[in-house]
């Protein structure tokens, strides 16, 4: 039988809400499920696991774990070594790397994006065997009949549990023999200039099938200073900002950074050849401290899944402003309502509303001395 939780879990990034946890109900449904069933499981394989909760908890376990944000990974390790478990007994894996062995057991939370979920379960297909039991946690107020029918894809068997603490689990067995099988998607939108540009992206990426409103406005409002030679995409998702700036000032020096890898990694099939570097991070701190920009450009995140969290913009913001050249600018889009000009006017020398709609506004920041 397994333990209850000893461990003390914690958000990476932290955060000043007290009534975030670094763990759900959902998280206790799939631990219940094991122990329910009195299962230990020898090896398992665990996908979504945002702050390392199931990680930790199955660490005496022979654990490959999957992770698409470097924050989750950070979280994952910070947990371990917090609670004096050993992380080298566990496989880490990004989400487009081939796994070489079978797998008994798999929990996955699901993620709010179907398609990232349909992927998921993509990846589980390829490593299931006969016998593998695939227990997937999610809260009750997040079912859609959808999340049903693409596990239905995959697995013959589909059998959903009651609700405990307003979570249920999916326990998925027999996975079936013909499958669909997708990586990319693509797709072409205009720009706000006339012209086209095809995009694209691996499921969940952000804005799929069309440029984002927020991200539109910007590139509308988007112009350019002589010096702008060394430039950064900060939250860059499929690069969809980073491409244009490639096409509207070629021979800059271009930096995308996502927490995402595979967003870091769409980006890559969409920029073109030249001055390009690819950061999967979640914090500035991670890129070289002597590379600073004359413009940052960002439709920052504000959504942790189902949360809303302006945190970690916020926390993005500060960086920022620390890594700008004498005289270089910040210009961010973001929805009125999320009110960042506070912010923005802590941490940089001058902070303008450059324009704004009813719906979004652009803040233009800058830092001299
Ligand atoms: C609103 S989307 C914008 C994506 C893209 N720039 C666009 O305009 O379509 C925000 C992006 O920020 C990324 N993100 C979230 N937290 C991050 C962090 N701490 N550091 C860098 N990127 C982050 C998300 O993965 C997502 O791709």
């Amino acid at each position: 039988m397994t333990e209850p939780i000893p461990h003390e879990i914690r958000r990476y990034p932290p955060t000043q809400n007290k009534s975030l946890r670094a763990w759900s109900a959902a998280d206790e449904h799939i631990l219940k499920w094991f122990d329910d069933n009195q299962i230990e499981p020898e090896n398992i394989l665990i996908l979504n696991d945002r702050f390392g909760y199931l990680t930790c908890h199955f660490n005496s376990s022979d654990v490959s774990v999957i992770a698409d944000n470097r924050s989750q990974l950070k979280s994952t390790k910070k947990n371990l070594s917090n609670n004096q478990l050993d992380e080298s007994t566990i496989q880490f894996l990004n989400p487009l790397e081939d796994i070489d062995k079978p797998f008994s057991y798999v929990c996955l939370n699901i993620p709010k994006s179907l398609e990232q979920f349909r992927f998921y379960l993509q990846k589980i297909h390829s490593v299931s065997t006969e016998e593998s039991v695939v227990i997937c946690g999610f809260m009750t107020r997040h079912f859609t009949p959808a999340i049903l029918e693409v596990a239905q894809e995959y697995f013959e068997d589909v059998s959903q549990s009651l609700a405990w603490k307003k979570s249920r689990v999916l326990v998925l067995k027999r996975k079936k023999t013909q499958v669909r099988q997708i990586e990319v998607d693509s797709f072409t939108d205009t720009l706000p200039n006339g012209s086209e540009i095809k995009l694209k992206q691996y499921p969940g990426v952000f804005s799929l099938n069309r440029i984002d409103n927020a991200t539109r406005f910007l590139v509308s409002n988007l112009s350019f200073e002589a010096d702008d030679q060394h430039i950064l995409d900060l939250g860059s998702g499929n690069g969809v900002l980073a491409k244009v700036v490639q096409i509207e000032k070629p021979g800059a020096d271009i930096h995308l950074m996502d927490d995402s890898y595979l967003a870091i990694e769409s980006s890559r099939l969409n920029m073109d050849e030249g001055s390009v570097s690819f950061h999967w991070t979640d914090t500035l701190d991670d890129i070289d401290e002597d590379i600073k920009f004359d413009l940052v450009i960002s439709n920052p995140p504000f959504h942790l899944e189902y949360e809303v969290n302006t945190e970690v913009a916020v926390e993005l913001f500060r960086e920022v402003a620390g890594r700008l050249n004498q005289g270089g600018r910040f210009l961010c889009v973001a929805n009125r309502h999320l009110g960042y000009r506070p912010h923005l006017k802590k941490f940089f020398t001058k902070c303008d509303e450059l324009v704004s709609n009813k719906k979004f506004v652009i803040y233009s920041c800058r830092m001299n001395s």
